[in-house]
């Protein structure tokens, strides 16, 4: 039976963290049971915002890395560079032609990006989510997993996608967002602010712990990261959150529920549960570390792995791309 698509677009941007591991990638590595998921590292939208190319790529490899070390397994699910695939761009400008500038006006997004990058206010930022819209519907996406954040953009590729049905027939699957089921308090929070999310591109490296941080690197920021007053261990977001991110991370990491941890740590003090997340932190990125640099020291074989994914990738979208031309008759 052919399983629901599934895309989710990855951004070679800040630092891969245990946040994300735990808020996304866990998830992803479910969704590659239940669908049939294309993960797309978006380059083009990455260079909305001036990149130095070296870096850009190395990065790229990195993330490519980091996410096979956690479980996303090529042999299961498409991996691609955006940018190996031509029929991203090629697909936008005819949603461009379809899309309103008042649509894209409205995107809270543009405004806050135009806002914080003032010294280059450049088209890609105005019609980054008409490329987005491309990157979904040119697989006949059917789940797509977006954070807030990325909600409207969500609702501009469902809206092109009705909108060139009703112009064209039948082209696009109109797709939908995908929220999967986390377990209770999946939510990492920072370190030494606890009541933001852990965020990829913090600019103080203590507020997370990043994948590939080392063993005494995670232990010292799990010892320094913010508690409270009093000494109880307790899990309460609003009023504890620091000492409710440190349970959360380590049922993450040891996969023992919370409140079975409060037992555990009843009447012990704060130092105990730090050095006690922390280790189970070391503990579980060790195999991926390890994989990680294996992967990564192979470039080689890592760009081999990308195209092949860009390969399949193309099969399919160039499919869609030419139903598309056909319909508005472009020959
Ligand atoms: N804009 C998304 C983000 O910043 C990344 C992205 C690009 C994406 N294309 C996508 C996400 C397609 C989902 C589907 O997170």
């Amino acid at each position: 039976m052919a399983r629901d698509i599934l895309f989710s677009g990855i951004q070679p941007s800040g630092q891969l963290n245990i946040g994300h591991y735990f808020g996304a990638v866990k998830n992803w590595l479910r969704m590659q049971e239940d669908f049939d998921c294309l993960f797309s590292l978006v380059n083009l939208h990455a260079i909305t915002v001036r990149q130095a190319p070296a870096e850009l790529k190395k990065r790229s490899l990195d993330f490519v890395a980091a996410y096979m070390a956690c479980g996303i397994d090529p042999e299961k699910s498409v991996i691609f560079a955006q940018s190996d695939v031509p029929e991203h761009s090629e697909l936008m400008w005819l949603l461009s032609c379809h899309t309103y500038m008042g649509e894209l006006e409205r995107m809270t997004q543009y405004k806050d990006k135009i806002a914080k990058h003032t010294d280059n206010i450049n088209l890609g930022l105005f019609s980054y989510p008409v490329l987005m819209a491309a990157d979904i519907l040119l697989y006949q996406t059917k789940a797509v997993p977006v954070g807030a954040d990325q909600k409207q953009h969500l609702e501009l590729a469902r809206d092109l996608a009705n909108r060139m049905n009703n112009a064209y027939g039948q082209l696009f699957t109109v797709p939908e967002p995908y929220i999967p089921s986390t377990e209770a308090g999946g939510r990492i929070m920072s370190l030494l602010e606890p009541e933001k999310k852990m965020s990829k591109s913090d600019e103080n490296a203590g507020n997370y712990i990043a994948l590939l941080d080392d063993p005494k690197t995670i232990l010292k920021k799990v010892k320094r990261a913010v508690t409270d007053t009093d000494t109880i261990i307790r899990y309460d977001r609003d009023n504890k959150p620091g000492v409710s991110n440190l349970l959360t991370l380590l049922s993450g990491a040891t996969g023992k529920a919370i409140s079975e941890l409060e037992s555990e740590y009843d009447g012990k003090g704060y130092g105990h549960l730090k050095t006690d997340t922390g280790e189970a932190i070391v503990a579980l990125l060790a195999p991926i570390q390890a994989e990680f640099h294996r992967l990564r020291d192979n470039e080689a074989e890592l760009m081999q792995v990308m195209k092949q994914g860009a390969c399949k990738a193309r099969e399919r979208a160039s499919h869609t791309l030419k139903q598309v031309k056909k319909a508005m008759g472009l020959m």
